[in-house]
């Protein structure tokens, strides 16, 4: 067993199944080819030396005095995982980690997801403790939810651990079970692009909590385990938890759409789908924000096949299908709807489905 190596983990953009997976549901992600790195090296001294290229500071903690709230900000998605394994009996000790995050912050693309997985892998696999990637996933989920105190799913560590290259990762958030559908744009002509809208994210852990509420709440009301459950038909629920209730039923079975025209090489046809998935996430359960909607809308008067938000909500990314040949008019269009707005300028680039967690390298002598 080697003592360091170097591991990467990618962000992540969903192409549809979006606030689904706390309900049991289905998503539907890419990895991106953007990575966070830790360059990993086992101590004997009991110690966690945590330290990122992107901030100055060095944390340092004994691994045996971890708990919720011992670490804050960026470190604590490292340490919480070190925390999360040592909760589960694994023998994690000290490391040194240093950490080089290459995917966008703050920009809904799942830089801490990326953050927690890269550890995970790491700090395992120096370990020697083999759990596999769904262990690692289902970790790292409970580091952020626990040490973190970030409520998320585990859509994002899934696509981080799980995903494949050129392929998009279905994945059943109740049964874990994946199917991994051929997602490579280029022969059809067609691009994925990718506009982050730099809108400030306004109350997002609030508001990502209050959803989760909302849908636990009527799940309560409905007498089901999860909002999964259900097939549709009204729900005699209030207004807002019936709205809540219908973009959960309505976005699995846009999942499940989207899935069967990609299998079926249709992959052209899931614009329609990925429109539908924005209106009900602005209409029905309101994680929208202006910026969103206006790109949206930008991209598809400029011909793309589809557009939606990706990711939380409330700022962050908006993905669309577009031919190749259209995708600087699209780009165009949403700066200049921007402008036009006074928003300040989004970032445009196009995005290909890359592959999930591995190993760089070992760590170069010294
Ligand atoms: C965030 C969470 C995920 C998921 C999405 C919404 O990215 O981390 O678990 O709930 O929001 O689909």
């Amino acid at each position: 067993m080697t003592r360091d190596g170097v591991f990467e983990a990618p962000g992540r953009i969903n192409l549809i199944g979006e606030h689904t997976d706390y309900n049991d549901g289905f998503v539907l992600p890419i990895a991106l080819p953007h990575v966070v790195r830790v360059t990993a090296a086992r101590r004997d001294d009991g110690v966690l030396r945590l330290s990122s290229r992107q901030a100055h500071g060095v944390a340092e903690v004994r691994v045996a005095d971890l708990v919720p709230g011992a670490v804050t900000g960026w470190a604590a998605y490292v340490a919480g995982v070190v925390w999360a394994l040592r909760e589960e009996g694994h023998p994690i000790g000290g490391f040194g980690l240093l950490v080089d995050g290459r995917v966008p912050l703050g920009a809904g693309l799942s830089s801490s997801a990326a953050l927690e997985s890269a550890t995970a892998l790491a700090v395992t696999e120096l370990s020697g403790v083999g759990l596999d990637r769904r262990e690692l996933a289902r970790i790292a989920q409970r580091a952020e939810n626990e040490f973190v105190g970030m409520p998320c799913g585990i859509m994002d560590q899934s696509a981080s651990l799980l995903a494949r290259e050129r392929h998009a990762l279905l994945l059943d958030t109740r049964s874990m079970e994946t199917e991994h559908i051929p997602f490579d744009l280029a022969p059809a002509g067609l691009a994925l692009l990718v506009v982050d809208t730099k809108a400030p994210h306004r109350l997002v852990d609030g508001e990502y909590a209050a959803r989760r509420r909302d849908c636990h709440r009527a799940a309560e009301l409905l007498g089901v385990p999860a909002l999964r459950d259900l097939t549709g038909a009204e729900q005699d629920l209030p207004d807002r938890l019936a709205r809540r209730v219908r973009h959960v039923v309505t976005e699995n079975e846009r999942v499940a759409r989207v899935a069967d025209l990609l299998r079926a090489g249709r992959v052209r046809e899931i614009g329609p789908a990925l429109t539908e998935s924005h209106v009900s996430l602005r209409e029905d359960y309101e994680v929208t924000v202006p910026e969103l909607d206006v790109a949206v809308e930008a991209l598809l008067a400029a011909g793309a096949a589809g557009a939606r938000m990706t990711g939380g909500g409330f700022g962050g990314c908006v993905i669309a299908l577009a031919a190749e040949a259209d995708v600087e008019a699209c780009a165009a269009a949403v700066r200049a709807a921007f402008a036009g707005r006074g928003f300040g300028e989004p970032e445009c680039w196009t995005a290909v489905a890359a592959a999930g967690a591995r190993r760089a390298g070992d760590v170069p002598a010294r």
